[in-house]
């Protein structure tokens, strides 16, 4: 398909656009007892983050042509439970953190109560999300969306990885550890945000390999980036606190391998990640974009 490519600060903007209308429709606040819950939910969902995820979902259906009302949807389910594993991430009985995106986190404002519940109802509306027709006509494809998505969340994925972090506070992890931690913490989410494009794309699964790896090795590349701003980023510029993961003892790439062969590393994640694209054409440039702005990000 031959395709203009777009810049990847206006894909940002777009989605970014495009992420905070569809919560704000969503999340309409009742008049009801409820409506703090709500509040609390808009407080962590519109108007912060990179929107890394949702760009991915969106970048990797456009090379299939996907509508963009279901790519939409797909990349709002998959934002929700990144959001969700934030207010989680950052209770008191987690990382115990006062801001998030530049603003107080959930807790701080609504309590640790509604947080809790806000995480929970931002779980429960990406599976509603992705389970409604309107997200695509075919309920095999609705499926496996919500099959991929479930799977990279729960304790094989992302809350896996989260069990595991905590465990590295005390615990001594090799490097095929962390890895494997890192792959389930953060890479799982980014992987099934690649997926989902493939997936609404009806992509045969022997088709997806390339971006399989891609995602793969993008989602280590991101969170040894994470690991390098939390060890020498600006907290204005990151909107959370920094320096914490050392201070913790926790067991990072950074604590294994050193700034210079973290941030080595990194860079060749980075380029074996666009490597293995090799089959698309222009139309993956952004993806390719993605991938390099991994490493150069400061926030
Ligand atoms: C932060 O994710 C938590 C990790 C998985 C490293 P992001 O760096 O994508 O956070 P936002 O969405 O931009 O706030
Ligand atoms: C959290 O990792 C990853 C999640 C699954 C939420 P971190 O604890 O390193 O994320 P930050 O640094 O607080 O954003
Ligand atoms: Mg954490
Ligand atoms: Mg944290
Ligand atoms: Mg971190």
């Amino acid at each position: 398909m031959a395709t203009m490519t777009i810049s990847l600060p206006a894909a940002t903007l777009a989605i970014s656009e495009e992420i905070d209308r569809r919560f704000d429709l969503l999340l309409a606040i009742p008049d009801d007892p409820r409506a703090g819950l709500y509040r609390a939910m808009r407080h962590a969902a519109i108007g912060g983050g990179k929107r890394l995820r949702p760009l991915l979902v969106r970048a990797s259906a456009d090379l299939f042509a996907v509508d963009r009302e279901c790519s939409g949807r797909a990349a709002l389910a998959v934002e929700s439970i990144h959001v969700y594993s934030l207010i989680h991430d950052d209770l008191p009985a987690m990382d115990d953190d006062d801001m998030r995106r530049g603003k107080p986190t959930v807790h701080k404002l609504f309590g640790e109560a509604a947080a809790i519940l806000a995480g929970d109802c931002l779980h429960a509306l990406a599976f509603e999300v992705l389970a409604d027709p309107a997200t695509h006509p075919d309920p095999f494809v609705r499926a496996e969306l919500v099959l991929d998505l479930a799977r990279s969340a729960g304790p094989t994925g992302m809350a896996g990885g989260q069990m595991m972090d905590i465990e590295a506070e005390k615990a001594r992890f090799d490097l095929p550890t962390v890895t494997r931690l890192q792959a389930m913490k953060t890479g799982a989410l980014i992987a099934a945000s690649v997926e989902a494009g493939a997936i609404l794309g009806r992509v045969p699964p022997e088709g997806r390999t390339g971006l399989r790896g891609y995602a793969r090795d993008l989602g280590l590349a991101f969170q040894i980036a994470d690991d390098l701003l939390d060890a020498e980023g600006d907290e204005a510029l990151a909107g959370k606190k920094l320096r914490k993961d050392e201070g913790a003892g926790k067991e990072t790439f950074l604590s294994l391998l050193g700034v210079d062969r973290a941030r080595a590393q990194c860079a060749m994640l980075v380029d074996q990640a666009i490597a293995h694209l090799h089959a698309y054409g222009r139309e993956a440039d952004l993806l390719r974009q993605i991938a390099r702005y991994v490493v150069e990000r400061d926030h």
